[in-house]
């Protein structure tokens, strides 16, 4: 409880946190190159990000485009944001938000792309609308995506790769779409940049395979 809060406090003192005590925290949509960044590189997002692994891995590998991890819990935020610190990645923010609130976060066509990563798969039936795939969480991705802009999702539930897999077959909105239960043995196996995060390690050592698709929607 001590840690969460000292962890709480020390996000609330980063330029690198966009969160509720912040004053950016209420006018950054729209204004992310120009306010935050202050370039007019590409933005790639990372939903349920966790302690943002991908966030970090990939704003190394590709520190001509910005980033921005997206967690509703502060304590996990607070790791990527001492990572980015101590690598000191410029084109890094994290905003703690609740997903379902990322419209207030940014514009129409905003994001260039959108990396999903093992987001809690809410077996149950009565979540289903909870599930971050769900259609209408996908018709918000369509919004803030620029046309063209991948959509893309790792995880080890199968249950939510089929589920997932099922929403975007119903669709007619989607192009591109590719996908494989075993990224690893796959030659969409590139596309993933071998960056792990905890919940992967996690699932892999107790011997769940890691799924892997990708989509745009359609301009
Ligand atoms: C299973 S963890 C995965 C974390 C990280 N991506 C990883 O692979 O290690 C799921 C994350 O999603 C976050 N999360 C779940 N639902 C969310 C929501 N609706 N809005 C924001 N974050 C959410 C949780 O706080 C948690 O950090």
């Amino acid at each position: 409880m001590k840690r969460k809060k000292e962890r709480f406090k020390a996000i609330e003192e980063r330029a690198n946190v966009i969160e509720p005590t912040k004053e950016n925290y209420h006018d950054i949509k729209g204004e992310w190159r120009k306010q935050y960044f202050k370039n007019d590189h590409p933005i790639t997002i990372e939903l349920a990000c966790g302690r943002g692994e991908y966030t970090i891995g990939l704003a190394t590998l590709f520190p001509e485009r910005n980033h921005i991890g997206i967690d509703m819990k502060g304590e996990r935020i607070w790791k990527g944001s001492s990572w980015a610190m101590e690598q000191n990645l410029t084109n890094v923010a994290f905003l703690r938000t609740h997903i379902l609130m990322i419209e207030n976060f940014f514009a129409d066509g905003e994001v260039d792309e959108i990396w999903i990563t093992f987001p809690d798969p809410r077996p149950r039936k009565r979540d289903i609308k909870r599930r971050i795939t769900n259609p209408r969480f996908l018709d918000m991705y369509k919004k803030l995506v620029r046309p063209g802009g991948y959509v893309r999702l790792k995880t080890d539930n199968t249950g939510l790769y089929n589920y997932t897999l099922e929403v975007l077959s119903e669709r007619n909105d989607i192009e591109d779409l590719q996908f494989t239960n075993e990224v690893y043995n796959s030659t969409l196996s590139p596309e993933v940049f071998d960056i792990k995060t905890k919940y992967e390690t996690m699932f892999a050592e107790k011997g769940e395979t890691i799924k892997y698709l990708r989509f745009k929607f359609k301009a």
